[in-house]
């Protein structure tokens, strides 16, 4: 089967190394000459574990290429659109990209084969109807004919993209076109039967949990689309909801790590994100927590537990500044090192990051700002131009002569620090730890004060 995908960000060069792996010949198609020509030379366009790897052995079995031209829509039998779907000012989501590219599609489809168009990029309700009447539009061709436009969401998350790809929980396919069907089943075979891995056991990484096999899930388009929007707002309700507990435990007394963990053990609730932090964000939840809200007012049926959600997140970003301004009296002129710009660990993606609007304020509030992170520095910098930020070649750099280190994101680096050393390079040797990751450490011992979230004080 021949496959394009549109799009060589972090879902789109993902899903074409993966449907490499599957056996599938593959080109993705991007206008960034640069990703495209990463992936040519056997390089992963994005940071994510695992996929320089891939990309490399996919490209080399000549399974896998990239181009910036279209041509190779007309030979495929699944066209996958994986463009990005940014927030517009209003939280809508901003379809410019998924247009242009149905546009393009529309410019290149064989009016003699069938073809399965595929919205796997995030989409509001309605978007495969756009997507299938701009291709009708520059095509001449029917859909249901020459054409269908399927949903097939993306459920990955980065970091763990590889994992996520090839052992599933579910595969969510949204027509009522039976030829549609038909393919897109034949193209996900061997990932539900698992056939195909074991020549590439070294190259995949497997789950830290082996679950069960996925779920094929089929139904129609609109249901799809808004499986991803009610799952990624569901994900980003239950993070708010222990991250509110956690600033009541904190009050109270309790733990929230052990309450958390108490809580998971009910099979229905489950402790996966249970993990306490600086408020969820990143390129996804945010966003994807604003459409599904404008939507649901656009259509008289206000999703009031994702509004309080969103307000809850970002009081929770407020909550750790407040904690630092609380320990240190005043921000002004306090010197705050910052652990991690990313939204998460093992990503460089630093796109509406939680670091941006805690850094932003304590900026605000007079603090100057030292920042580490492994992976992010480049993308975080080029999206907060404005921000006057010492960015730091290593993580024990942000100490120097800091009143604060606030750790935002847990790279696993961070454990390893030599934190007794850097315990001298500050001013105050206060630590807030927002994600709890390191509260085993001796801190009193070493002359901290170390905080985390909800889980009292280490003096
Ligand atoms: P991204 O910004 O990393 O990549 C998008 C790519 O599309 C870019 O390289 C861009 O140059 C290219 N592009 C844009 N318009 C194009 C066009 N007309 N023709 C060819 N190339 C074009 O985006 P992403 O993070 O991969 O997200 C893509 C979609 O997948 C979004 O809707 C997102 O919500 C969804 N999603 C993302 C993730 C994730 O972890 N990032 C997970 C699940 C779903
Ligand atoms: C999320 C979803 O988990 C994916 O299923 C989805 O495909 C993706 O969004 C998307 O639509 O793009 P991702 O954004 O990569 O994936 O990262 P997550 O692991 O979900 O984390 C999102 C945010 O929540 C991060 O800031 C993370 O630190 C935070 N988080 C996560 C917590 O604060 N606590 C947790 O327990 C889990």
């Amino acid at each position: 089967m021949n496959i394009a995908v549109i799009g060589a960000g972090y879902v789109g060069s993902v899903t074409g190394a993966a449907f490499a792996a599957l056996g599938r010949r593959v080109t993705v198609i991007d206008s960034d000459a640069g990703r495209v020509e990463r992936i040519n030379g056997g390089q992963s366009p994005i940071y994510e574990p695992g996929l320089d790897a891939l990309i490399a052995s996919m490209v080399g079995r000549g399974l896998l290429s990239a181009s910036q031209r279209y041509d190779s829509v007309f030979d495929a039998d699944a066209v996958f659109i994986a463009v990005g779907t940014p927030s517009r000012p209003d939280g809508t989501a901003d379809l410019k990209y998924v247009k242009a590219a149905a546009d393009s599609i529309g410019a290149s489809l064989n009016p003699e084969r069938f073809t399965v168009v595929v919205d796997k990029s995030t989409v509001p309700v309605g978007t495969a109807g756009l997507v299938a009447s701009r291709i009708e539009q520059r095509s001449g061709l029917k859909r249901g004919e020459a054409f269908a436009v399927a949903s097939n969401p993306e459920f990955l998350r980065e970091g763990y993209a590889l994992e996520d790809v090839f052992f599933p929980d579910r595969i969510v396919i949204g027509t009522d076109h039976p030829e549609a069907r038909r393919v897109l089943r034949m193209l996900y075979r061997p990932l539900l039967a698992r056939t195909d891995y074991s020549g590439l056991a070294h190259l995949i990484p497997q789950p830290s949990a082996p679950g069960p096999e996925p779920v094929y899930f089929e139904t129609d388009e609109k249901s799809a689309e808004m499986i991803k929007y009610v799952s990624n707002a569901f994900l980003a309700v239950k993070i708010s909801y222990i991250n509110e507990v956690a600033r009541l435990c904190e009050a109270i007394g309790a733990d929230v790590t052990d309450v958390a963990a108490g809580v998971g053990l009910d099979s229905r609730i489950g402790g996966k994100f249970l993990q306490v932090s600086s408020g969820w964000s990143g390129s996804c939840f945010p966003k994807d927590t604003a459409e599904l809200l404008s939507a649901s007012r656009k259509y008289g049926s206000e999703l009031t537990v994702v509004k309080a959600a969103v307000d809850s997140n970002r009081s929770m970003h407020d909550y750790c500044v407040e904690k630092v301004r609380r320990r240190l009296k005043t921000l002004i002129g306090k010197r705050i090192g910052v652990l991690g710009l990313t939204f998460k660990p093992n990503t460089d993606d630093a796109r509406q990051t939680q670091a941006s609007v805690i850094i932003g304020s304590l900026l605000e509030l007079g603090a100057t700002v030292a920042a580490h992170d492994p992976q992010g520095t480049a993308m975080f910098k080029s999206l907060n131009p404005d921000m006057e930020i010492r960015y730091c070649g290593a993580g024990e750099e942000v100490a120097d002569g800091a009143d604060a280190v606030l750790l935002l994101t847990h790279w696993d680096e961070y454990a390893v620090l030599d934190w007794k050393a850097v315990r001298v390079r500050m001013r105050t040797p206060y630590v807030l730890d927002t994600r709890n990751f390191l509260r085993k450490s001796p801190w009193g011992e070493w002359g901290y004060e170390y905080e985390g979230m909800g889980i009292g004080t280490d003096r």
